[in-house]
């Protein structure tokens, strides 16, 4: 469920025609829907309802302040896997005890950050990170509170890019050498054990291997109280799909129904970090058609948008729908064309053969779903400015960052000093 849809023949963002956003700001940005971010916490969190259960937002997903903000008002927590997002997190308003710290490699400089910031857990990834994490909490006088991050070795039968829980994946510490880890964890200085931690892969379209791994976790839990660890947070990751082309994931329902039973005689707080579940189709990217191409029979819609402003159909050959601001009649034929950017680079194509209407230059289109993994791996490859974001609100939108200027894109870089008139007959070896 979403709240984009076409009013009198145009594409309406709630209550706001997505061409007087283009008009008035110039494409390409991505537009999202408070309404939108608003029911998939809502479904996602009520699902839960009865449940002693936290819900920190991933932010890696869509980390624009408002998004966040958006969600920490309904009483959203973070789930970071960074300092940059630490800070937004905290910027945005979430509460440092709501705030989970993820990843594989946590800098000293981060983990120091965290601590000083008294975030609420931090999810070991590696015995080392343990060690190192021990150090500095304890050369504070701080205690920081861990879950392992376990890897429960499951394949979560989605993008290989993209899953997390095998063995041979980098993330989390394999069961049964984690089970070591514990165990120095509870005698190591500035560190107190509160529970375990598992993410097997994001874009899940099916309940079975969140089963198979909540379950093995379960069943971890058991070992860890028998060896006399307090546990009593259960973090479950994210992970949860949506229908990018006529996947049908469980509902949040009916993963909760899978969760509630395999949890239901263990006795924790159950914390959740889900991610494209709440954003994903709360987005959409606005651009307009540069050029119609015929060239050897191909029919190529050359977009102002690219795959530095959304790259996953570039990275993971993903799909996202794409439509016409202005709606077609019923009676329009439809003809395949490659929707393509302007970067050189023939990765740059959003969409091999896909039937759309005729269109013409000047025309704006709109990829869907565009809210999970979208401006949050935007680069600025070809040197074009990072694409402006807007959040919709009922009637009203507002630019919430805006496009990126060139000027903003050079001011971080320097001349090295070799190249100032006075060096350069230096460099050249001229007496
Ligand atoms: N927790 C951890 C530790 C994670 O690594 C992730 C995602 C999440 C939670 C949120 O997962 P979600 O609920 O959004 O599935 N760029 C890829 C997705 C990468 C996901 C990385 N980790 C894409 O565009 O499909």
């Amino acid at each position: 469920m979403d709240h984009f849809a076409y009013r009198n023949g145009e594409l309406y963002a709630e209550d706001v025609p997505l061409s007087r956003i283009a008009a008035e700001i110039g494409t390409p940005f991505f537009c999202y829907s408070t309404a939108t971010l608003q029911h998939h916490y809502r479904v996602f969190t009520g699902a839960f309802s009865g449940v002693d259960a936290a819900f920190c937002y991933a932010v890696k997903a869509n980390a624009n302040l408002a998004v966040i903000r958006t969600l920490a008002e309904m009483g959203a927590g973070a789930d970071v896997v960074s300092a940059g997002e630490l800070e937004r997190a905290l910027a945005a308003g979430v509460a440092p005890a709501q705030i989970v710290f993820s990843g594989v490699g946590k800098s000293r400089e981060e983990l120091s950050h965290a601590l000083d910031k008294n975030i609420g857990q931090f999810n070991v990834e590696s015995s080392a990170e343990l060690d190192l994490l021990s150090d500095i909490a304890a050369s504070k006088g701080l205690t920081a509170q861990i879950a392992v991050r376990v890897n429960p070795d499951v394949d979560a039968d989605t993008h290989e890019k993209i899953s997390t829980g095998r063995h041979q994946d980098k993330f989390g510490i394999p069961w049964p050498a984690a089970r070591e880890d514990y165990a120095r964890a509870k005698v190591l200085p500035g560190i107190e054990v509160v529970g375990v931690a598992a993410h097997i892969g994001s874009q899940i379209t099916s309940l079975a291997p969140f089963d198979a791994a909540f379950t093995k976790i379960v069943g971890i839990v058991d070992q860890l109280r028998h060896d006399g660890h307090d546990i009593r947070r259960l973090d479950l990751g994210g992970g949860l799909g949506i229908p990018y082309e006529g996947e049908t994931p469980p509902t949040p329902s009916e993963y909760a129904e899978m969760v509630k039973r395999v949890t239901a005689a263990v006795d924790c707080e159950l914390v959740f970090e889900p991610g494209r579940v709440i954003v994903g189709n709360a987005g959409v990217l606005v651009s307009r058609v540069l050029y119609i191409k015929e060239s050897a029979g191909h029919t190529f819609t050359v977009l102002d948008a690219a795959m530095n402003d959304l790259l996953r159909p570039s990275l993971y050959d993903a799909h996202h729908a794409i439509v016409p601001v202005r709606e077609s009649a019923a009676d329009t034929d439809f003809h395949p064309t490659d929707i393509v950017g302007p970067i050189c680079e023939s990765g740059d194509v959003f969409a091999h053969g896909r039937p759309m209407p005729p269109l013409v230059t000047d025309d704006l289109l709109v990829i869907r779903t565009a809210g999970a993994y979208g401006a949050v791996m935007s680069s600025n490859y070809n040197s074009r400015p990072l694409a402006a974001e807007v959040l919709v609100n009922g009637d009203i939108f507002e630019i919430v960052r805006r496009h990126q200027t060139n000027e903003e894109m050079l001011a971080l870089e320097e001349m090295p000093s070799w190249f100032d008139d006075r060096n350069v007959s230096r460099t050249r070896g001229v007496a």
